[in-house]
């Protein structure tokens, strides 16, 4: 018997339930092929941890944040050998195709295994929005809108106190919630991984405020961009030697203290972007990700991943997605410097 193999890898992301509750439901109802669920990233198949997944499996989590699977950093070619040391569990399993569902980690050791043989179609998933190939990832828009509401809320005291208020979010390389979020929120300044910034210029912009009358300041800032003080060897790693960033705000604000004579205090939203429960967009278009998957893993075509462009969802080349990572437009960020300060 053949079936089709669903992991969901790396960090989690609102609509990961969405996309396997597609995955199960197109591939059993419409295309008639059972489906297997291996728990917890790669590890399920490197430690043959599988569930059979049927439709009524898959009942009551369109809307539940994390994933029913559950996920992990450990890596086929990291921590293993690669395919060679999972064809057994798979044939066990009785899987011959496997949708990824994956950040860019996940997906290149889904490209390399795919490469090795085995039949890949990769589901792009992360709140950093920063997959190249796909015009968006879910999870994106839910994190956006958490960021926004926490501007949103922490602007208002920041106002009652004459505060410069900082809110640290998600994003290493790429600033795609700050930007998102940062506009979205009317933030006074936004600083993203891909545009070097000068804490000179911020305070500037919060004095110039301050002499309008306007005495109080939202800066926005992404997780990954440069620390004033560290150097990268410096950031702590986890289990699986993966950077652990977050706090590099609490390292600008006191620069900015000093600067600006104004009190500063940070946020950092952390895990609020990730969890709970996904907006309609995300659920819909994890919805359309996971049911295209299942038509190409049925189709038995390889080597691709599911992606949206424009309002369609097509396959595109693992390749192409795992060959750069998805800077943030400069023309945005050119949109959200017009209202700064
Ligand atoms: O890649 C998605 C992401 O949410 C990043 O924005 C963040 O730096 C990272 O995951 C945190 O992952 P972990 O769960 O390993 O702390």
């Amino acid at each position: 018997m053949s079936r089709i193999g669903v992991l969901t890898g790396g960090g989690d992301c609102p609509g990961l339930n969405a996309v396997i509750r597609a995955v199960v439901g197109r591939s059993v109802e419409h295309n008639n092929i059972e489906v297997v669920g291996f728990r917890n990233g790669w590890a399920g198949i490197l430690d043959a941890d599988w569930v059979a997944l049927d439709r009524d499996s898959v009942r009551g989590i369109l809307g539940k944040g994390g994933t029913i699977l559950g996920s992990s950093r450990r890596d086929p070619y990291v921590h293993a050998g690669g395919l060679a040391d999972m064809q057994a569990n798979l044939d066990a399993a009785g899987v011959d195709r496997l949708i990824v569902i994956g950040g860019d980690g996940t997906l290149k050791s889904a490209m390399r295994l795919g490469h090795e043989g085995l039949n890949v179609i990769g589901v792009p998933k992360t709140i950093d929005n920063d997959i190249a190939g796909t015009d968006m990832t879910f999870g994106f828009d839910t994190a956006s809108q958490i960021a926004t509401d926490a501007i949103d809320r922490i602007t208002t005291t920041a106002e009652a106190h004459n505060r410069v208020m900082l809110v640290e979010v998600m994003g290493r390389t790429q600033g795609w919630i700050a930007i998102q979020a940062g506009i979205a929120g009317g933030a006074d300044a936004i600083l993203i991984p891909e545009v070097p910034y000068d804490l000179s210029e911020i305070a500037e912009t919060v004095n110039r405020r301050t002499e309008r009358g306007c005495n109080y300041s939202l800066v926005v800032v992404a997780e990954g961009v440069e620390s004033p003080s560290k150097n990268e060897q410096e950031l702590p790693v986890d289990a699986y030697g993966f950077k652990r960033l977050g706090g590099v705000a609490y390292e600008i604000a006191p620069l900015l203290e000093d600067m600006t004579g104004m009190e500063a205090r940070v946020t950092v939203l952390g895990y609020i972007q990730r969890g709970g429960t996904p907006t309609s967009f995300d659920r819909v278009l994890a919805t359309r990700l996971g049911a295209s998957a299942a038509d190409l893993a049925a189709a038995r075509t390889t080597g691709v991943m599911a992606a949206l462009r424009g309002t369609d969802i097509v396959a595109i080349p693992l390749e192409e997605a795992c060959a750069s990572t998805r800077p943030v437009d400069p023309r945005l960020y050119d949109v959200a410097k017009t209202f700064f300060g």
